[in-house]
């Protein structure tokens, strides 16, 4: 399977149908948590079982592995956790998006693709323009959360969301993290991976006020 996929090709400007929230889980009240860049999801089948009163949501832009985690959705009969296929940036942008961008209680980005080069950064899934999109129909109050073990793709997105105005850093020590969408600090693959061979792990969060 392709590690790496251009996000910018064309093949993603069409965005498929995002179904209503009622239409991808049995209980839509419950609190909402986006994953952006969920790759298999293994990730959030874990959360999903555990934390039953949260819906989990993954957006992948490999569409196998998404039509993988949608069978095993579908075969597992889980009724909070739902996969999306595209560039995240298109689908959050897209009109039909609307309505759930309002409903997510937090958002995260864990160990997204570097792009080291610099002619590559407008590959880099966090953009000012996506930054944008999300402060404007984010509710107040609403998280997201970065995890990288790339010091300079850190730097870069603590810049792009730092430099808009609507979002504040949380500082980690007082952040309860029992009260939100991993309250048992489950790991990703990546994360997994790094921690095994002690690389570092640069994280923080973010408020929408
Ligand atoms: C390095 S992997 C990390 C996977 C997982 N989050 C983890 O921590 O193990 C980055 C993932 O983001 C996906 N991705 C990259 N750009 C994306 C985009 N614009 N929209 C959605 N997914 C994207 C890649 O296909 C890949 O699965």
């Amino acid at each position: 399977m392709r590690q790496h996929v251009n996000p910018l090709s064309s093949n993603f400007n069409k965005v498929e149908r995002i179904p209503s929230l009622s239409e991808m889980f049995s209980d839509s009240k419950l609190n909402l948590h986006l994953d952006i860049g969920c790759a298999a999801g293994e990730f959030l089948f874990d959360l999903a079982s555990v934390n039953t009163s949260w819906n989990y949501l993954g957006i992948e832009i490999r569409e196998k592995l998404v039509k993988n985690a949608k069978l095993k959705v579908f075969e597992r009969e889980i009724k909070n956790l739902y996969f999306v296929f595209g560039n995240a940036n298109n689908i959050l942008n897209d009109v039909q998006s609307k309505y759930i961008i309002r409903n997510i209680k937090s958002i995260s980005f864990n160990f997204p693709d570097p792009w080291f080069k610099k002619r590559h950064y407008k590959r880099r899934v966090i953009q000012p323009e996506f930054i944008n999109v999300l402060s404007n129909e984010l509710q107040k109050g609403t998280l997201i959360f970065i995890k990288t073990d790339v010091k300079e793709l850190f730097d870069y997105m603590d810049r792009t969301i730092s430099s808009n105005f609507y979002f504040k850093k949380i500082d980690k020590k007082d952040f309860n993290y029992s009260e939100s969408f991993n309250p048992n600090k489950v790991k990703t693959n990546r994360e997994n991976y790094v921690i095994v061979n002690q690389l570092t792990i640069f994280e923080r969060i973010y408020m929408r006020i």
